[in-house]
């Protein structure tokens, strides 16, 4: 039998502060919550807050008389957000599913949805839940990536494509939800007021590989039949030859209530 490819799955609370804290993570975050516009005194909302890398800066910004609530329904998640922000008496990390929020219509100033609504079973649910404990006023914000807009460069171009179909079709839930954000956001009453894009760029493999799941996929790929076995390990093994370079879009919208 051969062994898998590319590197096992991470540690998911690691790996989202690692992404977190690399360049690309921190400069589209620092976008994220710039488009908020967090007030002091405010409270703000972060839907599906992971481990809870944004949590410190929301409370920095909504200073000691605001109040800043995460969700999750992760134990793992939920533990480390609760563990990094314990000095933090404006942060309170609550279980929940995103789908039903755990909050009072109309309470919330701010809110931000990072990479989330691509894993929900109905984000439309999600952003209708979001714009009801929304305040008159308030604003959100929403970042989410278009797996359509994967690229991985190798000299077999068609295995590149197959594996960024692959990843469209079956490894992500809701892989090009990035580009339907402001209609979404329309839908559930929100007025979009920007839309941006930035390119997250890999030039290291073992990045990428964390990152993208490339070796993962590939494996998985070749596992469902949406990728011959051999070319697949070849196109895999050929990025290792270098320079290497991946890329996709992410897509921030900001709207208000
Ligand atoms: C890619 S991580 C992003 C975490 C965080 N927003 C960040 O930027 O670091 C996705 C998070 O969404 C959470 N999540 C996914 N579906 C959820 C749901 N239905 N209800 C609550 N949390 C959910 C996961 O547990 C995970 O922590």
């Amino acid at each position: 039998m051969r062994a898998n490819l590319g590197v096992p799955r991470p540690d998911q609370a690691d790996y989202m502060l690692k992404a977190a804290a690399s360049a690309a993570g921190r400069h589209y975050k620092r976008e994220l919550l710039d488009l908020l516009e967090v007030e002091p005194g405010q409270v703000a909302l972060d839907v599906g807050c992971g481990p809870g890398a944004d949590l410190p800066l929301l409370a920095e910004r909504v200073g000691e008389g605001g109040t800043v609530i995460g969700v999750d329904r992760d134990p793992a998640m939920l533990a480390e957000a609760r563990r990094r922000t314990s000095g933090l008496p404006a942060v309170e990390v609550r279980e929940g599913d995103v789908h039903a929020l755990p909050l009072e219509p109309g309470t919330v100033d701010r809110a931000k949805i990072d990479r989330v609504l691509m894993h929900v079973t109905d984000p439309d649910a999600v952003l209708a839940g979001l714009h009801l404990v929304t305040r008159p006023g308030g604003r959100i914000a929403l970042a989410e990536p278009d797996w359509d807009t994967l690229i991985v460069d190798a000299e077999d171009l068609d295995a590149s494509r197959a594996f960024t179909r692959y990843t469209t079709s079956e490894a992500v839930r809701n892989a090009t939800i990035g580009r339907t954000l402001a209609r979404r956001a329309e839908r559930a009453g929100f007025t979009v007021d920007a839309v941006t894009a930035s390119t997250p760029v890999f030039l290291d493999l073992a990045e990428a590989d964390r990152t993208l799941g490339l070796g993962r996929n590939t494996q998985l790929a070749i596992e469902d039949g949406h990728m011959d076995a051999d070319r697949a390990r070849r196109w895999f093994a050929s990025l290792a030859e270098g320079p290497f370079y991946a890329s996709f879009t992410l897509i921030t919208v900001a709207c208000s209530r």
